[in-house]
């Protein structure tokens, strides 16, 4: 049994493996290849945070599988009144065949893995969000025809993407130079991670000198979900920390611009970047559901 708790825990193989199967499944769906791997399997999907893309993604994505979505909001889960995830996660195991999960805490997902006898699939905490992240990679690769050797840059929050992102872009052979603010770092653990790669991970303060020859260009929200009081200082804290066009003036030629989205104009991206670069980002959007197809292929189907 496979879980996707965080992309750390996958290795380089298994993440190549996973945008492999992705490519074929989207080829495979866009073509009317059907695949009912996961006829007969439901997904429970417990949502403790607001969602378009994953909840519509995973949906659909184990719909076309041939298994049944099953969509838990906490606010109508005991969850939400206290019960402790560790009899959730048995209970839950006790009636369907695993969990995507939309959290704050990390911890609450590694407990559910823990304490429950089915895959779990993280579908964003505050610490990392995987999925998304397999599908910016396999856009990525999709444009460039390939991952090894090219630049990626992420300008802004040291929050759940720029986590995820510096743990893909490393493990896949890219090199990754991030920019954030004073007091707005990733967390130790992904440092000391990155600086095993060597010179292949950069974290500086100034956005150009991060940007400066990328390959791909991702920024986020600064302020994430959960983090809605602290908006003000927030956007005190990331003035100057947008993709702009001065930004994108010292990125190499044919530079792609990617955001998970929501995206907030004018604030971390301005609405004429993220304008021209329209099509990568709603293809990214798109392949949320051809990543998670793989995710679930590969954690419940195998
Ligand atoms: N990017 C992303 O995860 O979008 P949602 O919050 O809409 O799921
Ligand atoms: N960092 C954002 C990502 C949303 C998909 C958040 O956590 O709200």
């Amino acid at each position: 049994m496979k879980h996707l708790l965080k992309l750390e825990d996958w290795t380089s193989e298994e993440i190549i493996e996973a945008l492999n199967l992705a490519d074929q499944l989207k080829y495979e769906q866009k073509h009317g290849i059907e695949h009912k791997i996961l006829a007969g399997k439901t997904l429970g999907m417990i949502f403790e945070k607001a969602s378009t893309r994953t909840r519509v993604s995973f949906e659909v994505g184990m719909t076309q599988l041939g298994g049944y979505p099953l969509f838990l909001s906490s606010n109508d889960l005991q969850i939400g009144r206290g019960e402790p995830v560790q009899d959730t996660a048995r209970v839950l195991s006790r009636f369907i065949d695993g969990i995507m999960i939309r959290t704050f805490e990390q911890s609450e997902v590694e407990a559910l893995a823990e304490y429950g006898s089915i895959p779990i699939i993280n579908g964003l905490t505050d610490y990392c969000h995987p999925c998304q992240v397999l599908a910016d990679l396999m856009t990525i690769r999709e444009r460039k025809g390939k991952l090894e050797g090219l630049k990626m840059c992420f300008i802004g929050d040291g929050n759940n993407m720029m986590n995820s992102l510096i743990v893909g872009a490393l493990r896949t052979g890219m090199s990754i130079s991030v920019a954030c603010p004073e007091g707005y770092e990733p967390p130790k653990n992904i440092i000391e991670f990155a600086e095993g790669f060597g010179d292949k991970f950069e974290m500086v303060k100034s956005p150009l000198e991060a940007a400066k020859n990328a390959d791909v260009v991702l920024t986020d929200v600064w302020a994430s979900m959960g983090q809605e009081e602290e908006k003000k200082i927030r956007e005190a804290a990331f003035v100057g920390y947008q993709v702009n066009d001065e930004l994108m003036a010292v990125t190499n030629d044919g530079c792609m611009v990617l955001h998970c989205l929501p995206a907030h104009r004018g604030e971390e991206i301005t609405a004429e970047v993220f304008e021209a670069h329209a099509d990568e980002i709603f293809e990214e959007a798109e392949n949320r559901l051809h990543a998670q197809k793989a995710v679930l292929v590969k954690c419940m189907g195998e």
